[in-house]
């Protein structure tokens, strides 16, 4: 009968929403996943066919929003707050005994709970319905999200008990390390680039313009705290707080500690060591907060900072292992970079065989040498180090480790250029150059030609399908297809991505060709003023001094660059295959910025902050690296300076986060530029 109807989609809801709590965020499902597919096909057929009854709080409604040009600022209700850290217990007993002194107490009760390394995100809920999400921005102002957000399965849309009024809660969006891998395996499978770590991954799906992308990605959250409560409901406690919010319907971290006194605390802290890695979700540390949450508003922050909690930072993580070997790589200009080879051990949260050497001047400072047994350290994504070698353990026929005279790729002699304490093999020719030089050119931050992975562009070039970047814009089907494994769809795939990479803006192009010294920013710096392969085949030294960022070693090494024969056949091969074409947009574009000048602070959520700032010069604004007369904005990233934020208040300088910047970086169509 009609009247039944809504009672019987509130069962339904209920009862999907009870299962969706006891699978996400209680890890205790107890029934099975075709059991629950049923519970919401009958819920949506009920509502498809009876749809005056749908509200936006059901289960069905997670997906759904039309895609946006971009996301309206959102000031938060309280300040989001980051961290200051501590990086032992002698600086967390500081922060503790400061604290009891403030507090006028000699002790404390504290909780202890994991640092999430996801994106931090705001949920409001208004008499228990979700209705709006937001990213954390620069602590004040953030992104509204809520469309995106509602697509993480582990966020009710509507609370378990009711909440009267506005409850807003905090926590951290992240992608699970077993999510991230399967996520890339089918990427792999698919012929797309790789995801480079999961929490960038998370950040870039909060901040897609298309909610149905977002919904695709394996997105989870731990919920670690309130921002405000007018329902006057919440406990007075941290840990009563945790747990209230559990009862809600929250993934609350099973990990949370109560610590009543100090020494529980450090206890706590301790027994972690190590065993952070068999989680399956990234974190950095530790956060120790003040139970009392009425002690939160007398302790206070200091400037983005609060009195009240405090970071308790992961150490770099050390191992001892064997060098089995030390390898030397080629790289595209001819460089011979020595590496080690070891024996296959696990830090910092992965297995890690391989470690940069740096160069021989490296190699002899350290006195590496071949089965030595050695400690290397790894810091979060940073590339292994050798931080020193065991002599105790040293074999007594060991012998010193010597450069090879002769290119291992090509068996041609090498040189030495002593400026860099670096080899070079000078065979233009060289096969393992030519291997890196493609590569690079097709890599992400160049032409970006998705599915030429390493494996692709060897092949091309043994089997002579290839022997310089431009001959890739010359492929013909045949060639492809031919090639064992490639398949016709595959080949296909990459043909076109070779095509509309000529699509990519000039700047692009002339990172790919691969010259010493010119990275991707100096590439955008260069374009602004020379927009043109045209330009750089005229260009003389003196064009080049006095450019803001371009030194003499980088004017020499561009001036040599396109002096070379090979080099200026090859550029004006690859422009008459329409490749590099001056991009009108790109001229404009560089002006964009011009005028303001930035300073930035923080690690930045969705690009590294070299990568910001060379967006900002390319688009021709200025940057200073402390905020002075001349600043006219300071970005703050997560962990931003207070010094900073307090000099930028002071110099009048206008104080902006992550968000509004990339709306700065906003190109006359309304797109976000995020590729960088
Ligand atoms: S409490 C006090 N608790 O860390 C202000 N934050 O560096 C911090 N984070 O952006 C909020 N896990 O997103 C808190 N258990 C946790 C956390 C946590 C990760 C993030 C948070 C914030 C950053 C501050």
């Amino acid at each position: 009968m009609k009247q039944d109807i809504p009672k019987k989609i509130n069962e339904l809801r209920e009862l999907v929403n009870w299962h969706n709590y006891l699978y996400h965020a209680l890890d205790t499902p107890n029934i099975s996943d075709q059991e629950y597919d049923r519970l919401m096909l009958e819920l949506q057929r009920i509502e498809y066919q009876n749809p005056e009854f749908i509200t936006q709080d059901s289960p069905t409604q997670r997906v759904g929003a039309s895609p946006v040009k971009g996301f309206p600022p959102v000031v938060h209700r309280e300040p989001m707050f980051s961290l200051g850290n501590v990086f032992d217990e002698s600086q967390l007993q500081t922060w503790y005994e400061r604290t009891c002194r403030l507090l006028g107490v000699s002790s404390f009760e504290s909780t202890c709970e994991l640092k999430f390394d996801g994106l931090a995100v705001s949920l409001t809920y208004q008499d228990g319905v979700l209705i709006k999400g937001s990213t954390r921005g620069d602590g004040v102002t953030g992104e509204e999200v809520t469309s995106n957000l509602r697509t993480v399965k582990s966020i009710p849309l509507r609370l378990l008990k009711p909440i009267p009024s506005v409850l807003e809660v905090r926590g951290e969006v992240y992608i699970a390390k077993s999510d991230f891998l399967q996520l890339n395996a089918k990427r792999m499978a698919d012929a797309l680039p790789l995801y480079a770590n999961p929490r960038n991954t998370a950040a870039g799906a909060v901040r897609q313009l298309d909610s149905l992308i977002t919904s695709q990605r394996p997105l989870s959250i731990w919920v670690y705290g309130i921002g405000s409560d007018d329902s006057g409901l919440a406990p007075p406690t941290q840990i009563e707080t945790l747990d209230w919010l559990r009862s809600l319907g929250f993934p609350v971290n099973p990990y949370n500690k109560f610590c009543p006194t100090f020494e529980s605390l450090v206890e706590i802290c301790n027994d972690w060591g190590g065993k952070y890695d068999e989680l399956d979700y990234g974190t950095d540390g530790l956060v120790i907060k003040v139970n009392d949450r009425t002690m939160w508003q007398e302790l206070g922050s200091v400037g983005r900072e609060p009195r009240w909690a405090i970071a308790f930072k992961w150490p770099a993580e050390q191992a001892v292992t064997k060098i089995t070997n030390i390898g030397i790589n080629v790289g595209r200009t001819g460089k011979l970079n020595p590496y080690a080879v070891m024996e296959p051990i696990h830090v910092g949260g992965v297995t890690i065989q391989h470690a940069t050497l740096h160069n021989e001047d490296y190699i002899l400072s350290k006195d590496i040498r071949i089965d030595d047994w050695v400690v290397v350290e790894r810091a979060g994504e940073v590339i292994p180090q050798v931080v020193r070698v065991l002599l105790e353990y040293r074999a007594n026929d060991s012998q010193q480790f010597k450069m090879p005279e002769t290119c291992p790729a090509c068996g041609q002699s090498v040189i030495r250029d002593p400026a860099q304490s670096a080899y070079f093999c000078a065979n233009p020719l060289c096969s393992s150059q030519l291997v890196e030089r493609v590569q690079h050119f097709v890599s992400k931050g160049a032409m970006d030609i998705e599915g030429l992975g390493l494996q692709w562009v060897r092949t091309l070039i043994e089997r002579n399908v290839i022997a310089d970047v431009a001959d890739l814009y010359e492929i013909g089907p045949d060639e492809l297809i031919e090639i064992d494994r490639m398949g016709e769809v595959l080949a296909e795939k990459i043909l076109q991505n070779i095509q509309s990479s000529k699509q990519v803006p000039f700047s692009r192009v002339l990172y790919g060709l691969g010259i010493s010294h010119v990275g991707s920013e100096i590439a955008e710096v260069l374009t602004s003023s020379f927009p043109s392969m045209d330009k750089f085949l005229e260009l003389k030294e003196e064009d080049l001094t006095g450019i803001p960022g371009i030194g003499p070693k980088i004017a020499s090494s561009v001036i040599s660059f396109f002096q070379t024969s090979q080099n200026r056949a090859l550029v004006k091969r690859l422009t008459s295959l329409g490749v590099g074409i001056a991009d009108p947009q790109t001229i404009t574009k560089g002006l964009i910025l011009e005028g303001l000048v930035f300073c930035l602070t923080g690690t930045l959520e969705t690009m590294p902050r070299s990568a910001a700032e060379s967006r900002i010069k390319s688009l021709g604004g200025g940057i200073t690296s402390q905020v002075t007369k001349k600043t006219t904005h300071l970005v703050i990233g997560r962990e931003a300076g207070a010094q900073k934020v307090s000099q930028a208040e002071r110099s009048n300088t206008t104080v902006i986060g992550e968000e509004k910047l990339l709306e700065l970086f906003q190109q006359p169509d309304g797109e976000i530029t995020l590729k960088f």
